[in-house]
């Protein structure tokens, strides 16, 4: 019985594995796209509340971060080789000719959004030290590795 069972665990795990590269190789031209636009919506979030458009809402700014926060994690997987053209890509080719530099400001906007969760600003003069830098480091690595043509 037990043996059994644990002989299916090896077939189990290959399935998994199997089906996790499935997933990983659907289109990460189209994923990466895809959480692009949900970073978006949280600026759009945060954004207006930043310039004074909107009214400060610290649970809106927390949640927005938090979803910067797994973006952030999942966002450099979707570079892989041969992804670098297709599907309307807007990646530069500078993602693949300098991965370092591309990583780097993939970390620095991590870290930064790391710290604005950690300072978890209550007011609006608590956020914009610690909001606007995260801005900063979007425009950062858009201006290096990412083709704007809308
Ligand atoms: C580490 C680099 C990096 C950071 C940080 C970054 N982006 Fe991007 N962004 C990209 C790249 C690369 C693309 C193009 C992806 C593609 O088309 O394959 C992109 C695309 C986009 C798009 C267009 C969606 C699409 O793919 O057509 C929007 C909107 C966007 N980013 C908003 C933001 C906002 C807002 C932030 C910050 C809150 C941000 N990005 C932070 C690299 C970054």
């Amino acid at each position: 019985m037990m043996n059994k069972n644990l002989l299916r665990l090896p077939i189990l795990a290959a399935a998994l594995a199997i089906a996790s590269i499935a997933v990983a190789g659907d289109s990460p031209q189209k994923e990466r796209h895809e959480l692009m636009e949900g970073v978006l919506k949280g600026a759009k979030v945060v954004g207006p509340m930043l310039k004074g458009e909107a009214e400060y809402d610290n649970a809106a700014a927390m949640k927005a971060l938090k979803s910067w926060q797994s973006a952030a994690a999942r966002f450099g997987d979707l570079f892989p080789e041969g992804s670098e053209t297709g599907e309307d890509t807007e990646a530069a080719p500078a993602i693949w000719e300098d991965r370092a530099g591309f990583d780097a400001a993939l970390v620095a906007w991590s870290d930064a959004v790391d710290a604005a969760i950690a300072a978890n600003p209550a007011t609006l003069d608590d956020a914009k030290p610690v909001i606007g830098p995260v801005f900063g480091k979007c425009k950062d690595c858009h201006d290096g590795y990412r083709i704007e043509d809308d």
